[in-house]
């Protein structure tokens, strides 16, 4: 919502909204703009009766456009606030708070995205809410292409597709992608069920048509043409604090001949955190396009 006054009392908000400059309210109050005015009440129950009292109660405003109910061009707001409590509600508000309103928050799809009836989940897999903050960061739309180069269990490529992304990802742990893991669910004793995996979230949430794939890779190494272009990269690198930090290499020097190469496991060393985002920052700065973004978390000691 724009705020247009705020108070403790039903009078002290009216002479508040009084007081909002005309000239910031006016562009809402022409005869061609359909208008409504909704009452809100946090915790507490209102009667349409009592809801129209209130609404009336702003009758002073020169709206002169004619009512609309349903998708007004103009919506202005009353939220009333009794506080957390809902075994004791006040008679009166805390706050109140006038305004017009923008936009519906997004909120519900947290619940939707829950890590709790998710089919695939890990130890680290990224909570909804701060995953569709990501996603929100990069600004995701419709038709974009969206890469996580550690990509766990798809937690953020989950919330890009949220906002239209199509998603691709890649990821060291080869059981990981392929959901051969430990469960991490204390009720699924020792396997996994067979259709775990990045993709079955996907489909959970509708999302399969835009699930291009994921893919294990070390993110330390050139893995894509130079000419590929992501709209956006979000990721949540490896700490060395739940997950291993890790990266193909070896500290010894040796050859593997020919013979040894088929189905060869490559050795790994560790890899330091200033390493992989200088790794990361690079990979970004060749493969985003032009005003596109990189979100990912950086730890910090604070
Ligand atoms: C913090 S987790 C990511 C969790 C993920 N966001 C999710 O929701 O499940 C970091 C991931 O990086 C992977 N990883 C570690 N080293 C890597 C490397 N060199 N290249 C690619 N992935 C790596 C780990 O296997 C782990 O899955």
């Amino acid at each position: 919502m724009e705020l247009w006054a705020q108070a403790k009392t039903e009078e002290e908000l009216h002479k508040n909204v009084r007081s909002y400059p005309m000239e910031l309210m006016k562009p809402y109050f022409k005869p061609d703009l359909s208008f409504k005015i909704s009452v809100e009440t946090f915790c507490n129950r209102q009667s349409q009766a009592e809801k129209v009292t209130k609404i009336e109660s702003f009758s002073y405003l020169p709206l002169e456009g004619p009512v609309k109910l349903n998708d007004p061009d103009v919506c202005l707001q009353l939220l009333e606030y009794y506080g957390l409590d809902s075994n004791h509600i006040p008679e009166k508000p805390y706050n109140l708070f006038f305004g017009r309103w923008i936009a519906d928050g997004q909120r519900d799809v947290i619940t939707k995205l829950s890590l709790k009836t998710r089919k695939f989940i890990g130890n680290t897999s990224m909570d909804p809410q701060l995953s569709l903050y990501m996603a929100n960061q990069a600004l995701v739309r419709n038709g974009d292409l969206v890469l996580d180069p550690f990509v766990g269990t798809g937690s953020l490529l989950v919330a890009a597709s949220h906002f239209g992304g199509y998603v691709l990802g890649s990821d060291i742990d080869f059981l990981m992608l392929h959901g051969k893991t430990r469960p991490t669910r204390i009720q699924q004793k020792k396997h996994r069920d067979k259709d775990e995996s990045v993709r079955s979230n996907m489909q959970q949430y509708g999302k399969d048509n835009q699930y291009l794939d994921v893919i294990v890779a070390d993110a330390s190494l050139p893995l894509w043409r130079p000419s590929f272009k992501l709209d956006c990269i979000i990721t949540d690198p490896p700490y060395g604090i739940r997950e291993a930090t890790e990266r193909i290499g070896s500290t010894k020097n040796y050859q593997i001949s020919d013979h040894h190469l088929v189905g060869h496991i490559p050795s790994k060393v560790e890899y330091g955190l200033q390493q992989i985002y200088q790794d990361l920052f690079q990979f970004a700065a060749q493969h985003l396009k032009m005003g596109g973004r990189l979100v990912c978390w950086i730890p910090v000691v604070r």
